[in-house]
């Protein structure tokens, strides 16, 4: 039998699928799962067992619809990641699919912008080679040269911004922070890893009261959170509490109050202090009826995150309605 373009034939009329792997065009035959047609066009997929048990054939669609027999057998976090076992996929449409990035394997991406949010938190925006999908508030591995390295977490929010953001802050003495606000220049290339985490917002959310806590930097990925809900259509109060040394660390003020215009639902309370005033000002706003039902956020030093997640455990927010973003200095 002929396989043609268009994708449907005059004597048979049955639909191709057209797959498109790492830039490779291939027509799917009927009746042949992924990992076939890929090895039909010699695209040396990875692969073992053919049966759905090793995951040595794990793919990542890019767009399409992804089959449910295809995911059997993976967790939560990598149906998420619209991860699929291509021996187990029957395709029953188009597909753009490549191998997924593994968290220490990289990709680059060039620096399309560099901007002051104040004298201690660079923006950087990012345009990865490779399309890296991603939600709001997961984190990437950044490396500039073999070894310097650093985990920042995403303030950009996929279908609003087409540019990767992060938000870094300016640590003494820190190799990355310190090239990233002296030295970086527009069109830069570093590494990047794929992104990684579950504090991100997620539609089933829709009804709960989000509560969003951070400090200084923290802010970065929450801003991105907030975003991803409000672009979401998210209906539930969202109070979002910031907290910096001073007004200057107290960065997008601006920006989060003329978002606090738009929206009825949602409250921005920056907090000029230490983490002490910040517990004291999230204390005084719970109330046991939203701690029940809240979805908690919360970003920044491992200090604060044990502290706010404590505070909030003993407010009755339910320990598996938290999720939290704790920032390590190093990754490797
Ligand atoms: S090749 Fe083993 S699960 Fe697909």
């Amino acid at each position: 039998m002929q396989y043609t373009n268009p994708k449907t034939t005059g004597t048979t009329n049955f639909y191709m699928s057209q797959i498109t792997f790492e830039g490779q065009s291939i027509l799917h035959k009927p009746n042949e799962n992924l990992l076939k047609c890929l090895i039909r066009a010699n695209s040396k997929p990875p692969y073992s067992c053919r049966a759905g048990l090793c995951h040595s054939c794990l793919l990542q669609s890019i767009s399409g619809s992804i089959p449910a027999n295809a995911q059997t057998g993976l967790t939560e976090s990598q149906r998420k990641q619209r991860l699929l076992l291509a021996c187990q996929c029957q395709p029953d449409g188009d597909m753009e699919i490549r191998r997924p990035l593994k968290e220490h394997s990289k990709t680059d991406a060039v620096i399309c912008s560099l901007k002051a949010l104040n004298p201690d938190i660079m923006e950087l925006q990012l345009s990865p080679q490779t399309p890296v999908r991603y939600h709001a508030g997961q984190h990437i591995g950044g490396w500039r040269g073999s070894d310097i390295q650093r985990r920042y977490s995403l303030a950009s929010v996929p279908g609003i911004d087409s540019e990767l953001h992060l938000h870094i802050q300016l640590l003494k003495g820190g190799q990355f922070s310190e090239w990233a606000h002296h030295s970086a220049r527009v069109g830069d290339i570093i590494k990047i890893s794929a992104p990684q985490g579950d504090c991100f917002y997620h539609p089933s959310f829709g009804r709960r009261p989000l509560l969003l806590i951070g400090s200084r930097s923290g802010l970065g990925p929450l801003y991105g959170i907030l975003r991803d809900a409000l672009g979401q259509q998210h209906k539930a109060p969202i109070v979002l509490f910031h907290r910096g040394n001073t007004d200057q660390e107290l960065y997008l003020q601006q920006e989060l109050k003329q978002l606090a215009s738009r929206h009825n639902n949602f409250s921005y309370r920056p907090i000029i202090g230490d983490d002490n005033n910040l517990q004291e000002a999230i204390n005084s706003t719970l109330t046991k009826p939203d701690s029940l039902r809240m979805q908690a956020f919360i970003c920044g030093s491992p200090s604060l995150v044990q502290n706010v997640n404590q505070l909030l455990l003993e407010n009755s927010v339910p320990e598996t309605k938290i999720l939290a973003d704790s920032f390590s200095p190093f990754i490797r």
